[in-house]
């Protein structure tokens, strides 16, 4: 399995707060059957891309010396904002550094307006920017079908699995399922932020993804696709399609 968002770099965001979490955070991975992680902090904590790959290629050297076998990549977190507009593409955080694959969260509680546009500008860097866990955003959990538009302007969708377990409430986990069986989802990632209570809980989330979208789907959103984002090439085999709510029919008897 291939988890391509992390928060396991230590002392940089909400994460690993210590090298110590940080190497606990490979161990469990690594007996989960986890091969390769990506280190995603906030961009707006570390605002430098040279930087995140200098702690990287450090994180990997203390992974070595405590023999986890996890490969760690380097990546970001990359915070909606019109400030991206202006960097250079050379300067924007992409997946192993290809500078194809991005991945962008949003606000929680509302998409901005100026959406649309930054993705747009990504992509005519030659980004593409994956969406991360839209099934948490307010807007999304109201209305699934937002993601259609996203992917139809060629972006890719990445889901938490803490989501998939139900660890952020009925909800999320309802909208969760809407879109993983209406093939929304191009990948499950943890974002695990530590060792305990939001840890690297793929391998978990895994199980439950089979049971939703069967075994071949599910291998795909934890390991054909990211592989396939790390190499700078994913083509994902299924069309999404449009979430279609049921109808309630209210019968009222008059006497
Ligand atoms: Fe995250």
């Amino acid at each position: 399995m291939i988890d391509l968002h992390t928060h396991i770099l230590p002392g940089v965001d909400d994460g690993a707060a210590d090298l110590e979490t940080s190497l606990a955070m490979g161990r469990f991975a690594e007996e989960g059957g986890i091969t390769t992680v990506a280190a995603t902090p906030h961009f707006y904590e570390i605002p430098d891309w040279s930087r995140i790959k200098q702690k990287v290629e450090n994180l990997r050297a203390e992974y070595a010396k405590a023999q986890i076998s996890v490969e760690i990549v380097a990546g970001a977190e990359l915070w909606m904002d019109m400030d991206l507009l202006n960097m250079e593409a050379k300067d924007i955080p992409t997946y192993a550094d290809k500078g194809k694959y991005c991945l962008i969260e949003f606000p929680m509680h509302q998409i901005p307006m100026y959406a649309e546009q930054v993705l747009f500008d990504l992509q005519t860097k030659g980004i593409t920017p994956i969406i991360a866990h839209p099934e948490r955003y307010g807007a999304v959990v109201e209305d699934p079908n937002l993601a259609l538009g996203w992917l139809k302007q060629g972006c890719l969708i990445q889901m938490n699995s803490g989501s998939v377990l139900g660890r952020f409430g009925p909800a999320i986990k309802q909208t969760a399922e809407i879109m993983l069986t209406c093939n929304m989802v191009q990948m499950v990632a943890s974002d695990g932020h530590g060792s305990d209570r939001r840890r690297l809980n793929l391998p978990e989330a895994y199980e439950t993804l089979m049971t939703i979208v069967g075994k071949a789907k599910a291998q795909e959103l934890v390991e054909k696709n990211p592989k396939g984002i790390l190499s700078g090439d994913v083509q994902p085999q299924v069309e999404p399609t449009e979430y279609r709510k049921k109808k309630r029919f209210f019968f009222s008897r008059f006497v």
